[in-house]
């Protein structure tokens, strides 16, 4: 049987109730390979990256022939999550009491884990500040269409039935508000962090993106397994406690995760709309049987892809380093003078070739341009970078320093040390303090906000002003169309998505 997150999820937990001491994450073990090929053998003409570009890209209107795609993707994977063990109750009314053991499991793991940390114990997660990063830049693929697998019920918003979910969708989207907007909020993180290359990953982190983009554009059909993949996603984790835990203690801001922590909440949130949802969907007519095990599917499918505890288990420091020197290699071939020669190669040569970095690491290393193992201050390569006589600077963002600068210090990155930037005073890496402590700090003081610079609230997105046109005039159906088409996946977090959330977010609450 392949290894699941299910099943390393329950690993994790169980290990957790033992109270054993906090250990990083199971190394990576073979995962559930991507189903290659539609039902009858064609290869798929997209991939997932390219696929969930696709549907992204379509937002409200994907034409026929990319649903049939989004179809087969989510076809392929129904198949492939059948053959991993299912934990969803076998009918309904087992769902109450499912929730609540998932939930005492839970609590009781997350007890024992900071009992663990209190007792001095070391992160579980995150080894240093870069590999926090890392995983944000690796899961940003799915958590910048977070919500979107409801989307494609929004045509359905009269139906009461549907009322819980519609909710859930429009919470996902903040109300409309811009400081409540979960993907909003990602993108916001991904800046502040300086992760500008996110997209440019492997296809095993879009799967999850995909099959939610995939289940918006074919819901018509595909009812049961929204209800389903909403169920499994919008319980609480325990990866998602300690995620939020441990981004806090690096000084990362965690707002993101712990939102989550309170909308998933089983008592009135997330978590228990979607059992109701469940429970409210089922057919009276229709077989109920043959509905259940469609939930199941969906419910499977929230765990399909790279998760939150594969993406932690899959970073290797020095990959990260290569991935971040790699990714400028053709630039920075064109970049540097003949001058420039390490081990008789010029660093235009070494950078030609992106097989070659490695090799070039290891040269830098040994003409003592890297130290590692020590404060990169004293790392020549280092001081390209930072410093009064930095010939590098600016070529590299925040995340990709951070990986260079925790490669460099080796083990002592344990502290998890924001690098240091350049100036006048040179500074010894120092351990963060925790967010809240920062935030706590702050407290008292207005906070500036980008949205203080706007006068009189004015936007240039040139879908306000048609928006509020057509608010005001009496075109119903053009008014639903554009309603829709701005609470899409990608266009839910500008000035005119917010606008047209927060219109939607009236009407759901004056139902
Ligand atoms: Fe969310």
């Amino acid at each position: 049987m392949q290894n699941t997150r299910l099943a390393r999820r329950a690993a994790e937990e169980a290990q957790m109730r033992h109270l054993t001491p906090a250990a990083p994450p199971a190394p990576r073990q073979p995962r559930a390979a991507a189903p290659a090929a539609n039902e009858d053998g064609r290869e798929p003409a997209h991939g997932a990256r390219a696929l969930y570009d696709a549907l992204l890209q379509a937002n409200d209107r994907p034409d026929a022939a990319l649903r049939a795609e989004a179809r087969a993707f989510i076809e392929r994977w129904r198949a492939e999550m059948r053959t991993q063990p299912c934990d969803l109750p076998a009918s309904p009314d087992g769902l109450a009491t499912w929730q609540q053991a998932n939930l005492a499991s839970t609590g009781a793991a997350y007890q024992a884990y900071l009992a663990v940390r209190k007792a001095g114990g070391p992160r579980r997660y995150f080894g240093s500040r870069s590999h926090a990063l890392n995983f944000l830049r690796a899961v940003a693929p799915t958590k910048l269409v977070d919500g979107a697998w409801l989307y494609g019920l929004l045509p359905d918003a009269a139906n009461p039935h549907l009322n819980d979910l519609i909710l859930t969708y429009v919470e996902e989207l903040g109300d409309g508000d811009p400081d409540k907007n979960h993907v909003l909020l990602y993108r916001r993180l991904l800046d502040a962090m300086g992760i500008v290359d996110w997209a440019e990953q492997p296809d095993e982190a879009y799967v999850q993106g995909a099959l939610q983009l995939s289940l918006a554009a074919c819901t018509t059909e595909l009812l049961p397994e929204v209800i389903g993949f909403n169920l499994g996603y919008e319980q609480l984790p325990l990866h998602l406690l300690i995620t939020a835990y441990e981004l806090d203690e690096l000084g990362i801001d965690p707002t993101y995760f712990t939102l989550h922590v309170t909308v998933d909440n089983a008592a009135g949130g997330h978590a228990q709309r979607a059992l109701r949802a469940a429970a409210e969907n089922l057919p009276a007519l229709a077989d109920r049987e043959a509905f259940w095990a469609r939930v199941a599917d969906g419910y499977m499918l929230s765990n399909a892809g790279q998760g939150t505890t594969d993406a932690i288990a899959a970073f290797d420091p020095h990959q990260a380093l290569l991935q971040v020197l790699g990714g400028r290699a053709g630039e920075g071939s064109l970049a540097h003078s003949d001058y420039c020669r390490i081990e008789g190669r010029t660093v235009n040569q070494w950078l030609a070739d992106p097989a070659a970095v490695g090799g070039f690491v290891a040269a830098l290393e040994r003409k003592g341009w890297l130290v590692r193992g020590s404060d990169p201050a004293q790392s020549r390569f280092w001081a390209l970078l930072q410093g009064e006589h930095a010939s590098m600077f600016g070529v590299f963002g925040d995340y990709e320093l951070q990986v260079i600068y925790d490669w460099i210090r080796g083990d002592a990155a344990a502290d998890g040390a924001a690098f240091v930037r350049a100036g006048p005073a040179a500074r010894a890496p120092a351990p963060p303090r925790a967010f809240r402590h920062v935030r706590r700090a702050a407290q008292g003081q207005t906070p500036l906000s980008l949205a203080t610079l706007a006068e009189d609230g004015s936007t240039l997105d040139p879908d306000l002003a048609e928006l509020r046109q057509m608010l005001e005039g009496d075109d119903v159906v053009g008014r639903g169309a554009a309603l829709r088409r701005l609470l899409g996946p990608a266009m839910h977090w500008g000035p005119a998505g917010l606008e047209a959330t927060r219109h939607v977010a009236q009407m759901m609450r004056a139902a």
